[in-house]
C-alpha cells in the first residue's frame, strides 16, 4: 500500500513522521530503525528527542541502521554522518550506542566493510522502518541515478550535483567527499516499512515523477519504493507542487 500524505510545510512534516516512528516504537520496544541524514529528518529527530523528554518513548531497546556515510571523513568531523546521528537523536535519547550502525567511512578495506554492513541489515532481520530523505536528483541513501542501480550496500561515487546540493554544508565544495558507502536499492526494500519525506521546491521535481506515473526508473531511484508493499511519503505543499490530484 502507498499511502501519501499531503502537509502544509517542513513542520507539519516532522511531526507527522515523528508520528509514524513512535507508532512503530510503541507496538515493538525493540524495534530497528533504519535512519537517514540530510537537512530532511533534522525535524523529525527534534520531535523524537522532545517526545523522549516527555516520557513518551522509549529507546532502551532499540537499534538502529543508518543508510549511508561519507568516505574518508573523520567520524568527528561535524558533516560525517556519524556525527550527524549522535548530536541530532543518539545524545538526546536513550539508546545504547553500541546499537546504533553508521557504515564507517575510513575502513581499511571499504569493500569488506560494505558486505559487512549488508550482513549485519541481515543479521538484525533487516529495519522495522527506513526513513528515506530524497536528493533533489532523486537519489535515495546514496544510489545516484545511473544506468544501473546498485542492490546491495557498496562503496559509490557521488554526481557532481551531489556533490554541489551538500556543498553547502562544508566550508568549500572542495571539501565534500567524492565517496560514499550507501545501502543499495534491495538492502533499502528489505525493510518492513518505508517512509519518504520531501519539503521544499528542490524536491519537486523528482516527487512528481514518482507520484504522476505507474513504473520505476534508475533515473530516479526513489521511484524503486514503488516495489515496496508498505511505503508511507509525506510532503508538504512545495514538494508536491507537480503531484498531480
Ligand atoms: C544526502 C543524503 C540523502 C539525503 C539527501 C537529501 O545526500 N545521502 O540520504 O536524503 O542528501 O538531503 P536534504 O534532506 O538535505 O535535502
Amino acid at each position: 500500500m502507498m499511502n501519501v500524505i499531503f502537509v502544509k510545510d517542513y513542520d507539519e512534516m516532522s511531526e507527522k513522521a515523528a508520528e509514524e516512528i513512535s507508532k512503530v516504537l510503541t507496538s515493538k520496544k525493540d524495534a530497528i530503525l533504519g535512519l537517514a541524514t540530510g537537512s530532511t529528518p533534522v525535524g523529525m529527530y527534534e520531535k523524537l528527542a522532545e517526545k523522549y523528554k516527555k516520557g513518551e518513548l522509549d529507546f532502551s531497546q532499540v537499534k538502529s541502521v543508518n543508510l549511508d556515510e561519507y568516505v574518508g571523513l573523520p567520524e568527528d568531523h561535524d558533516q560525517s554522518y556519524r556525527y550527524f546521528m549522535n548530536y541530532n537523536l543518539f545524545d538526546k535519547v536513550n539508546i545504547d550506542k553500541k546499537n546504533t550502525h553508521v557504515p564507517n567511512g575510513n575502513a581499511p578495506d571499504m569493500e569488506k566493510e560494505a558486505k559487512d554492513y549488508e550482513n549485519l541489515i541481515d543479521s538484525l532481520g533487516g529495519a522495522d522502518i527506513q526513513v528515506l530523505g530524497i536528493g533533489g536528483n532523486g537519489h535515495v541513501g546514496f544510489n545516484e541515478p545511473d544506468d544501473e542501480l546498485n542492490l546491495f550496500t557498496s562503496v559509490v561515487k557521488l554526481r557532481e550535483e551531489t556533490i554541489k546540493d551538500n556543498s553547502r554544508f562544508f566550508k568549500s565544495i572542495h571539501d565534500v567527499p567524492k565517496h560514499a558507502i550507501s545501502m543499495g536499492m534491495a538492502s533499502i526494500l528489505k525493510s518492513k516499512k518505508i517512509l519518504l519525506l520531501a519539503s521544499g521546491k528542490n524536491k519537486a521535481k523528482v516527487i512528481g515523477e514518482l507520484l504522476n506515473k505507474n513504473c520505476v526508473t534508475t533515473k530516479n531511484p526513489s521511484t524503486f519504493v514503488r516495489l515496496h508493499s508498505d511505503v508511507t511519503i509525506i510532503i508538504d505543499e512545495e514538494a508536491a507542487k507537480h503531484v498531480k490530484r
